[in-house]
């Protein structure tokens, strides 16, 4: 069976896109079940009514609590069948309630490379703080934010002068690699959590080769 995805989003929703693209090119063998957002204005919801796939917009200030929000999503998430969670670019903390609901199968996609620069602005937070590494991190998700065990990390040079933004943006095209990578092998059921650690099964797809300027590992099959 097809892994049942919800992703959600709350702004433009360049990695839905990626994950989009990868499942219908059967990359993935996933069903994207349900795109929520936390806003009406989302991107993400655009992109993902032009593909035919389920929307929901559920607007956190409409509640009274985080409880109550994360109850109605998921309440609209099981409602699509939906069993594995995708954050990608959802901006709203989870309550260890949605957290336990779904745990293990929930993801997410960060612009940093965690431990390092944690919360909403990881891109912007590296560049300022002068590293000369940066990069991206899928991982799982537990009841500490940016803290589950790592799926697979893209580290990029950070280039002389360059601010927030453009590092950004650098980052991001790594993000549509590794992210759609990352949910191909979990609907594979190729990924064992151990003490935080995740090891990946072995599997005879041949890897791509490694990008120039980056290094990411685990290493990318070919296609991602
Ligand atoms: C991405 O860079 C993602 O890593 C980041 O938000 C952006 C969403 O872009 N997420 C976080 O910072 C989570 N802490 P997108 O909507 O175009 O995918």
């Amino acid at each position: 069976m097809s892994l049942p995805l919800a992703v959600l989003v709350s702004g433009g929703g360049s990695n839905l896109q990626a994950i989009i693209d990868a499942v219908e090119a059967g990359r993935i063998d996933a069903e994207i079940r349900l795109v929520l957002s936390n806003r009406a204005d989302a991107n993400g919801i655009e992109r993902a009514r032009k593909h035919g796939i389920p929307t929901a917009v559920v607007e956190h200030a409409a509640f009274a609590s985080r409880e109550d929000f994360d109850r109605e999503m998921i309440r609209i998430i099981r409602a699509h069948g939906a069993e594995v969670i995708v954050l990608a670019g959802f901006m709203r903390l989870l309550t260890p309630m949605f957290i336990r609901e779904f745990a293990p199968n929930i993801v997410n996609i960060h612009p940093a490379l965690l431990p390092s620069f944690p919360g909403v602005h990881g891109q912007r937070d590296a560049a300022a703080y002068g590293v000369k590494i940066a990069g991206c991190t899928a991982h799982f998700v537990d009841e500490i934010m940016d803290n589950g065990p790592v799926i697979i990390q893209a580290a990029v040079p950070v280039m002389a002068g360059e601010d927030g933004a453009a590092l950004g943006e650098r980052i991001l095209a790594y993000e549509h690699r590794i992210y759609p990578q990352a949910i191909k092998w979990l609907a594979e059921g190729r990924l064992r959590v151990n003490d935080r650690h995740v090891h990946l099964e072995p599997s005879d797809a041949p890897l791509a080769a490694q990008p120039q300027g980056a290094l990411v590992s685990p290493p990318l099959e070919e296609g991602f």
